[in-house]
């Protein structure tokens, strides 16, 4: 049988569990002896086990830069494929868990003249991260931070009355408090960047707003938790070849290109094996994909040089790729 080649390359200890709202469990990781951690940036994520079999990504919410501990916060979904309910279930103070290095798919922009900050529920956490970041560099910013209600919102204490609270604007769903969008895409965005995340409907709305108003492209920067709302029902079987090896699958309907390659022994690094991470990304020789993942932009996407083989397909009845 394939044995999967994943991205985990550390134990950690849970030193502390607590509830930082309604349904949103944080953790703090430390090395079980006591040694410094692989540094992070703002943004950064890491993959983390919670029980064998389960990967998931969690963005490191702590003061980028530290080396003594991670912060995570895990939202319980509704929806679970079992990953945050086994952080909120299995996962407990004293445990070891498995997770990866930090990597970092959403960086501050080095250029920025000031930063707007935009976090919807869970989203919060990279973007806590990097209101971290700019506040320790001085930098020009603003949060606007969007929950249900104030009991859902994680962090809502820190961040109204500790040292980010100048800057910060909290809007509750219960109390009719909006998002002041048309104030926010109005602004000069002239050396502004904008950093959204949440769930998939608040970005979507967020940036269609952004692009509208003609804010560039550049400047515009999301993170999913969520894949895409794709319907499947019209999905068929396509050849893939490899390049290096000469091999060639049938991909069925039913199955995605990641598990044909594991399913063969084919070595391929995937994480959240639903197109938001990019670890999988793989490039294409052939052919056309058909995109669904919400890791690459739209240009890259029309490049349609790479893919994401966990969940994307193809439009060409053969793609050819670099494997
Ligand atoms: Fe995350 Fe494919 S494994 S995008």
């Amino acid at each position: 049988m394939a044995v999967k080649k994943t991205t985990l390359s550390m134990t950690v200890q849970v030193q502390a569990k607590r509830q930082e709202a309604d349904g949103v469990a944080g953790f703090t990781l430390v090395d079980p002896h006591g040694r410094a951690l692989p540094t992070f940036t703002a943004g950064s994520h890491i993959d983390v086990q919670p029980e064998p079999g389960v990967l998931r990504q969690y963005s490191l919410c702590n003061q980028p830069g530290s080396t003594d501990s991670y912060q995570i916060a895990v939202l319980r979904e509704p929806q679970s494929r079992g990953g945050s309910q086994a952080m909120h279930e299995a996962v407990d103070e004293g445990d070891l868990i498995q997770i990866s290095a930090p990597r970092n798919h959403f960086e501050l922009a080095p250029d920025a003249k000031r930063s707007l900050l935009l976090a919807g529920g869970i989203g919060i956490t990279p973007i806590l991260a990097m209101a971290r970041q700019l506040h320790r560099d001085g930098a020009e910013f603003e949060l606007h931070y969007s929950a249900r209600s104030q009991a859902a919102m994680a962090f809502h204490d820190w961040l109204t009355s500790g040292p980010l609270s100048a800057q910060v604007q909290c809007y509750f769903d219960d109390q009719g408090s909006r998002l002041p969008i048309d104030q926010l895409v109005a602004q000069p965005h002239d050396g502004t960047h904008l950093y959204v995340c949440g769930p998939g409907g608040y970005i979507d709305f967020v940036m269609d707003r952004f692009r509208t108003a003609g804010w560039p492209e550049a400047q515009l920067h999301t993170e999913f938790f969520t894949a895409a709302d794709i319907d499947t029902s019209n999905d068929g079987s396509f050849e893939l070849v490899l390049a290096r090896s000469g091999e060639s699958y049938r991909i069925p309907a039913d199955q995605t290109v990641a598990e044909v390659l594991l399913d063969n022994d084919v070595d391929l690094l995937t994480s959240c094996e639903q197109g938001i991470c990019g670890t999988c990304i793989t490039r294409v020789l052939e052919g056309i994909p058909e995109h669904r993942d919400r890791y690459m932009t739209e240009a890259e996407h029309a490049a349609n040089d790479c893919f994401t083989p966990c969940c994307s397909r193809a439009k060409t009845e053969r793609l050819v790729i670099d494997l």
